[in-house]
């Protein structure tokens, strides 16, 4: 079958502008994306910078943004993402700098990867028997599945307005240690992913989930350190204010009252975060988008407090 892949191109040694590039190939039907630019580089153009290696999944280096979305390029056939023949757009990843084509810039992945410890830390002996419980390890198959490909990274939305934020492959690996039994680092490791660029910096988009080729559903990590965190007592954060004042606002008034959230997140005793705040504030003002100060209180309002009492209750009775 002729199949039609336009590849974004950019070579930073000509100066030239990135730019996408119109390919057109014969491939079989079960090709993948991977096959198609290979065969672009071997019969077409030997110009085409891209990477890859395993051909099977396994080694993570050949993740690009494939219609827009991150995809591991040897996983994905061609018939899959254009059915009718439609032209199949393929891009560097997201969120990684480019040196050539599609190749990106991997230090700052693997510095991130590198902050979290990805090690087990213990006390004991070398000598002496640690025992772990099945269940325990077998609880951690699904985090361990990650083959470090970068496909949640290019996609996180919280990364593409912070470039600090540790990232969800990186936080996804963290709590692959924080829930080993074996581990004897939990509570400084949590309290060192509460602070700013941490856990609390994810907006939740499922962005990760989505894209992740080995399922290993990285915010559902990061949602899960976040309530450890607060087991273990790291409460002086603008994170775990914010879920405080947001249940409470849903729990009492049947709506979210933004003004509040944003004053109780800060903390009403942090200056300089109040200061920030009303920056922010007086900006938004002028782009008409202030909620008002004493917004209505919607016609269904009692109908989801009585949802939020009834999961309070319940989650109370278990
Ligand atoms: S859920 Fe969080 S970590 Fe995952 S992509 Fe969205 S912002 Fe990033
Ligand atoms: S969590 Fe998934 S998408 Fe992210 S690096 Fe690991 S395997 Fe790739
Ligand atoms: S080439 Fe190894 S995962 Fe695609």
């Amino acid at each position: 079958m002729e199949a039609q892949i336009k590849v974004k191109r950019f070579n930073p040694e000509n100066g030239a502008k990135p730019f996408f590039q119109d390919y057109s190939i014969d491939v079989s039907e079960d090709s993948t994306i991977l096959d198609g630019l290979i065969k672009i580089r071997e019969e077409q153009d030997g110009t085409l910078a891209l990477r890859c290696s395993c051909r099977a999944s396994i080694c993570g280096s050949c993740s690009m943004k494939v219609n827009g979305s991150a995809k591991l390029v040897c996983k994905t056939r061609i018939k899959e993402v254009s059915p009718q023949g439609e032209t199949v757009t393929v891009e560097p990843m997201g969120n990684f700098p480019v040196i050539k084509d599609l190749v990106t810039e991997m230090d700052s992945f693997w510095s991130k990867v590198k902050s979290i410890d990805p090690y087990v830390k213990t006390n004991f002996e070398p000598e002496a028997e640690h025992i772990a419980s099945n269940e325990s390890m077998t609880h951690l198959l699904g985090v361990m599945n990650c083959i470090m490909c970068g496909a949640c990274v290019s996609e996180c939305t919280a990364l593409e307005v912070d470039s600090t934020f540790t990232g969800p492959a990186a936080l996804a690996k963290a709590y692959r240690f924080v829930a080993d039994p074996r581990d004897e680092d939990k509570k400084e490791r949590l309290g060192k992913l509460n602070e700013s660029s941490g856990v609390w910096d994810c907006s939740r988009c499922l962005a990760c989930v989505e894209v992740c080729p080995k399922d290993v559903a990285p915010m559902e990590r990061i949602v899960k350190m976040r309530d450890l965190a607060i087991e273990e007592g790291y409460t002086n954060t603008s994170g775990y204010r914010h879920t405080e004042s947001f249940s409470d606002s849903i729990k009492k008034h049947g709506r979210l009252d933004e003004t509040r959230l944003a004053l109780e997140s800060t903390g009403l005793l942090n200056i300089s975060g109040l200061i920030d705040l009303a920056v922010i504030g007086i900006k938004s003002l002028f782009k008409g988008k202030i909620p008002p100060p004493l917004p209505h209180r919607p016609k269904e309002a009692d109908k989801v407090t009585n949802i939020a009492k009834r999961l309070d209750s319940e989650e109370s009775e278990e």
